[in-house]
């Protein structure tokens, strides 16, 4: 079976409801990152830390997976398919993908401040200050915030050196590690991006660019592969 590696960003999630980063009217737009995605911002207001990812966390409890997550399991029929994705949404899951690795946490998970293999599913979308870990430590969103190690990334890496197709879907691939990935795949390997801002991508020889939404293009995507040889 050939390997597919998918990264996807939030632009794959965003017609679901969930608002993109960096597009206009995205979170960072309203929020400073300094203020909520930092260790420091932890220590310095975990009120207003909790309150964000309490928000996000009970939107993403609304929300469906889209044309886009969905077709993306249709590959598995034919491909051993590995999704990567900066999302820390779960609609990779809800769609049915089996192979999901998240760069950047999970938003329904929640861990220890002390001892960060603690990682517990939260019951329900509201993390309060108070909730303990079995040490006794309040609980964190189990998000990887900026300044923090991307404990995921060697393994990412190793799967983009494996791809003998690579995806990348909704990212304006202005975080590192994440965004250095396509430079991990293979030579010659095709690479297809979609997004509708998308740009070229210095240094990638064989690259299709299929500038429109995720859940018209994605399909569109997946239709060919399925129909094609390889
Ligand atoms: P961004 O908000 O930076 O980029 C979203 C991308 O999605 C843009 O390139 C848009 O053009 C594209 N887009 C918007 N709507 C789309 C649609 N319907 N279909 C396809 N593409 C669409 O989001 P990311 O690149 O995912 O990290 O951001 C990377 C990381 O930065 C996130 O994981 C998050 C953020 O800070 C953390 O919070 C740790």
């Amino acid at each position: 079976m050939k390997k597919i590696v998918v990264l996807t960003g939030a632009g794959i999630s965003a017609e679901s409801g969930i608002r993109t980063f960096r597009d206009s009217n995205g979170l960072w737009e309203q929020y400073r990152v300094e203020d909520v995605a930092t260790f420091e911002a932890w220590q310095r207001n975990q009120a207003l830390v909790i309150d964000f990812y309490n928000q996000r966390r009970k939107q993403l409890y609304e929300v469906k997976p889209n044309a886009g997550h969905l077709s993306l399991v249709e590959l598995e029929q034919k491909y051993d398919v590995q999704i990567i994705t900066q999302n820390v949404d779960d609609l990779h899951e809800q769609a049915g993908s089996t192979r999901v690795l998240h760069l950047h946490g999970e938003l329904k998970k929640v861990r220890s401040t002390l001892d960060e293999n603690l990682v517990y599913t939260l019951n329900g979308w509201e993390l309060k200050k108070g909730d303990l870990c079995e040490k006794g430590s309040q609980l964190r969103p189990h998000i990887v915030w900026f300044g923090e190690a991307v404990p995921m990334i060697e393994p990412a890496m190793e799967l983009s050196a494996e791809a003998d197709i690579f995806i990348v879907i909704g990212t304006s691939l202005n975080v590192y590690p994440a965004a250095g990935l396509v430079y991990h795949v293979r030579r010659g390997t095709p690479v297809y991006l979609i997004d509708p801002h998308a740009e070229m991508l210095q240094g990638v020889e064989n690259l299709t660019v299929f500038r429109e939404l995720a859940g018209t293009g994605v399909p569109k995507l997946v239709k060919q592969l399925m129909e094609s040889k390889v």
